[in-house]
């Protein structure tokens, strides 16, 4: 087996921005993590949602041709955030052909992408392609692509097809994966998890409308994403992405500082890292939208920390990885108000608790006249009453 390229995640960038370069692609410059305003969503989700509009037909000022890296925010991986591969805060790089080439050439630039310009052996890939359903039939063009670069193919439905909500661009993909085992690879995507989805390649040949309905698209596009530290971890032939060169120097600080399980480092370095990116483009924590997903990461850190020790304190953060100024301000000040809350919240909690088990209404109530959300009062619940089954 052919060992792949070690590199630092900026050396992967470049490559990979000059890789399609040198196929006719111009960078687009990465957006904020936070969509322009009248946009549903509230973060940026991949690297192709700022150019929704483009790959429904409007043209694009740079060209057919586009390749960027982005950093993109999903909180719907937010409980399978301690395992070994997501993260809420991450960079994807993409390339686009906004109805220009189709998703054969971008399949066969993508495979050598990884084989020539990685050095990812063409024995450790895999791919899926969509089976077709009742509405759309079988992705017959990747699957002659794949059988023709002699790459195994798993057919599926659901896994095998993108949209970005409700309404919008969508349609059928197909997804490179990695062997990461020790062994030779062995399985499918779909039965071994040890290969890992690197690369996503979307034909956007439909607009989904309000009723559900599809329309094809007069120019159809191919959007490509692929996960900066999950293709860092391969590259690296790492355990996890934590081990990889953006994540380190987070699990550094905070293993010198905090005893804490792998699973809860993990999450308080992802929560962390992406709280920072956050409040760096413009995020101030509050009830509502995106200031409560910030909110909510920051908490959810504490609560970590303080179930091991109630003094730890994201002020001992050193700062190169929160920097002094309005990060570190936000940081402190959610922090004190959290203790604060809490140390109100446990004496309204116990109190109500005296009097019975939790109805719907007690919880409504305590969130109405205390501030106290339903999963601070299940925390203290638990803390107060062992053996408190979260509700
Ligand atoms: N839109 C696809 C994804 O997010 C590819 O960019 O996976």
């Amino acid at each position: 087996m052919r060992k792949a390229t070690v590199m630092h995640h900026e050396q992967i960038d470049r490559t990979f921005v000059d890789y399609f370069e040198e196929r006719g692609h111009r960078l687009v410059p990465g957006s904020s993590l936070i969509p322009p305003p009248g946009d549903p969503v509230l973060f940026t989700t991949s690297g192709m949602h700022p150019l929704t509009p483009y790959l429904l037909g409007r043209p694009h000022p740079m060209g057919r041709r586009l390749v960027n890296v982005q950093r993109c925010l999903r909180t719907t991986d937010l409980d399978e955030v301690g395992d070994r591969t997501h993260l809420t805060l991450f960079r994807m790089l993409g390339s686009w052909s906004l109805g220009d080439y189709d998703v054969s050439q971008s399949l066969r630039w993508g495979y050598e992408f990884l084989r020539d310009g990685l050095g990812i052996g063409h024995d450790r890939m895999h791919v899926t392609v969509f089976g077709g359903d009742d509405q759309v039939g079988l992705d017959e063009t990747s699957l002659r692509t794949w059988e023709g670069l002699g790459v195994p193919v798993e057919l599926t439905v659901q896994e095998n097809w993108w949209d970005n909500g409700l309404t919008g661009p969508c349609g059928p993909d197909s997804e490179i994966f990695i062997w990461t085992g020790d062994g030779p690879p062995r399985g499918t995507p779909g039965t071994d998890e040890r290969w890992m989805e690197v690369w996503n390649h979307v034909q956007m040949r439909y607009h989904r409308h309000e009723d559900g309905s599809l329309t094809s698209l007069r120019h159809p596009s191919v959007d490509t994403g692929m996960g900066l530290e999950r293709l860092e971890m391969v590259l690296g032939g790492h355990r996890s992405v934590y081990q990889g060169s953006g994540l380190m120097p987070w699990v550094e600080s905070v293993q010198r500082l905090w005893e804490l399980s792998e699973r809860d480092q993990r999450v308080v370095c992802d929560h962390l890292r992406t709280g920072v990116g956050v409040v760096e483009d413009g995020v101030r924590p509050s009830n509502t939208g995106r200031g409560y997903v910030l909110r909510r990461l920051i908490r959810r850190v504490l609560t970590i920390l303080w179930r091991r020790d109630p003094t730890h304190t994201l002020s001992d953060l050193p700062s190169e990885i929160v920097p002094v100024g309005d990060v570190r301000t936000v940081f402190t000040d959610e922090e004190r108000r959290f203790r604060e809350l809490l140390r109100r919240g446990r004496h309204v909690v116990t109190t109500r608790r005296s009097r019975g088990p939790f109805t719907e209404e007690d919880y409504r109530d305590l969130h109405e006249t205390h501030g106290l959300p339903r999963d601070l009062i299940d925390e203290i619940l638990g803390e107060v009453i062992p053996g408190h089954v979260h509700a």
